[in-house]
């Protein structure tokens, strides 16, 4: 395991780690291209298109609680959750790292999907979705690396203390071990599992990467 030093137990209330956060998230997130996709910083005004998915048993059939939406409203308070409400290493709050998933060549620009990175504290993770009319193209693969290379390329505030003091910056993901779509997106994207964890009567896969 390439991790250094693989002290990983989990901040009280957390499957996370604490980790000091060294990241700028900038005021104005780029969006930005990929092959086949385009990724803009999400709007509360994607909710409807992402309540078309997320009111739907198969997709939340893999999160927790196995509850689909029943209210946009409930769509809208997700993503204002994506918010982050802890300082990044500037100081700033109320940023966020959430992107809105849709085709490059779709002319209505509806947005298909998300992938985000959910909190700063007590360690960054990334989360994603998609719509099931979209599963099995390679989509969120695609849509995950840009997301990762775009916040491993964020400014970082590195004092020569931290970084002589701690471990690598990391970041995090969890999935269902079940949810085998999911398990091949993240290990197609650089991640390692570390440890399982039972939640709800679920085997919960975790996994970390290093900062490359
Ligand atoms: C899991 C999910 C994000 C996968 O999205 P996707 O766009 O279909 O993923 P990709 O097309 O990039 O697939 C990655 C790999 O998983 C495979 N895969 C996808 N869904 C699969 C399934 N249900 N069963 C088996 N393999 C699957 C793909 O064939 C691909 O395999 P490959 O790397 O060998 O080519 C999507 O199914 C989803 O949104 N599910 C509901 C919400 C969810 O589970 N979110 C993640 C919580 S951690």
């Amino acid at each position: 395991m390439s991790s250094a030093a693989m002290n990983l137990t989990p901040a009280p209330g957390s499957l996370y780690p604490e980790q000091t956060t060294r990241v700028i998230i900038p005021a104005t997130v780029s969006a930005m291209y990929t092959k086949r996709l385009y990724l803009r910083p999400v709007q509360l005004s994607d909710a409807s298109d992402i309540f078309e998915y997320r009111s739907r048993q198969d997709v939340a059939n893999y999160l927790w609680p196995k509850v689909p939406h029943k209210e946009v409203k409930e769509t809208e308070n997700s993503i204002t959750k994506m918010i982050f409400r802890t300082p990044d290493a500037s100081g700033a709050v109320g940023r966020q790292f959430a992107f809105a998933i849709i085709q490059r060549d779709d002319p209505s620009q509806k947005v298909i999907g998300m992938a985000s990175v959910n909190a700063l504290v007590p360690a960054p993770s990334i989360g994603f979705g998609m719509h099931p009319n979209y599963w099995n193209k390679g989509y969120v693969s695609e849509a995950v690396a840009g997301v990762i290379d775009a916040w491993w390329r964020l400014d970082r505030k590195e004092l020569e203390s931290i970084v002589l003091a701690t471990p690598p910056e990391r970041l995090f993901a969890a999935c269902n071990k079940a949810n085998v779509g999911s398990m091949k997106v993240l290990l197609k994207n650089r991640f390692e599992l570390y440890q399982e964890v039972q939640l709800e009567g679920d085997t919960v896969a975790l996994f970390v990467q290093d900062k490359p």
